[in-house]
């Protein structure tokens, strides 16, 4: 996530987290904290696998304040923008509609335990979608269920062995290396062609300044036509 040194609300919240409400309340919670949370540019493993892809149809899962959405947009694609967090989307909505491209972006606010998307997207992103209510797998197999034959799979989060100092919390049961995501999406859903699976580090600024490597876990699929 490009983030502004925000504490992930994890481990934190754990107990929050379990039901539906407990995952709106939760994020909601968190959001509120701060008047905007995330630093407004698009996720940088998003801009590099995506940029040459051709714009169709998108979808953003876990969108928060909606970055990557408008960035996708203003390369042309239709998207659909999930979060559970209303207090997220609010402002994803404030920030497109002083965007040129913002009419592109369908917001939808779902919980991604109880909602599973139709398989017709183009591109299916999901950039650290970590969270104590919403096991990765999960959101790993309603992500890979959402594309369609020929489409694109992006799954982006923090790689658990080099997490920031300020990271430390979050809890390692939500978080992934790309092996790991590699193995969950092949060995149960045949027709993925794996087209990334990387470790990839870059420096961030944390709440007090101060900066630090820390890696991405990124795994970029093809779904196969004919298996549907
Ligand atoms: C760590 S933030 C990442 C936000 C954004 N993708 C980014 O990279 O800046 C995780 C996001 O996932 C959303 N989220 C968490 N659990 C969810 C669920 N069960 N269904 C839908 N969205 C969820 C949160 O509200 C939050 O906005």
């Amino acid at each position: 996530m490009t983030e502004r040194g925000r504490d992930h609300p994890g481990a934190h919240h754990q107990d929050q987290g379990n039901t539906h409400d407990g995952a709106a309340h939760l994020w909601d919670e968190m959001y509120r904290t701060c008047p905007r949370i995330w630093s407004g540019k698009p996720n940088p493993q998003l801009v590099r696998e995506a940029a040459g892809l051709k714009p169709g149809r998108a979808l953003d899962l876990g969108c928060g304040e909606g970055a990557d959405a408008l960035w996708l947009a203003e390369q042309g694609w239709t998207v659909t923008a999930v979060d559970v967090s209303a207090v997220a989307l609010e402002r994803a909505v404030a920030h497109a509609a002083e965007a040129k491209y913002g009419p592109r972006i369908t917001w939808v606010q779902q919980d991604l335990a109880a909602w599973q998307p139709e398989a017709e997207f183009d591109l299916v992103s999901a950039q650290f979608l970590h969270s104590p209510a919403l096991p990765w797998q999960q959101s790993l197999k309603a992500a890979a269920s959402a594309v369609r034959p020929g489409g694109t799979l992006l799954i982006v989060g923090h790689h658990p062995d080099r997490l920031p100092p300020w990271g430390s919390h979050i809890s390692a049961d939500m978080l992934f290396t790309p092996e790991q995501l590699a193995f969950e999406l092949h060995p149960t859903k045949p027709g993925w062609r794996l087209d990334v699976a990387a470790s990839r580090e870059r420096t961030v600024d944390g709440p007090d300044g101060q900066r630090a490597t820390i890696a991405d876990a990124v795994l970029r699929a093809t779904r196969e036509d004919g298996w549907l």
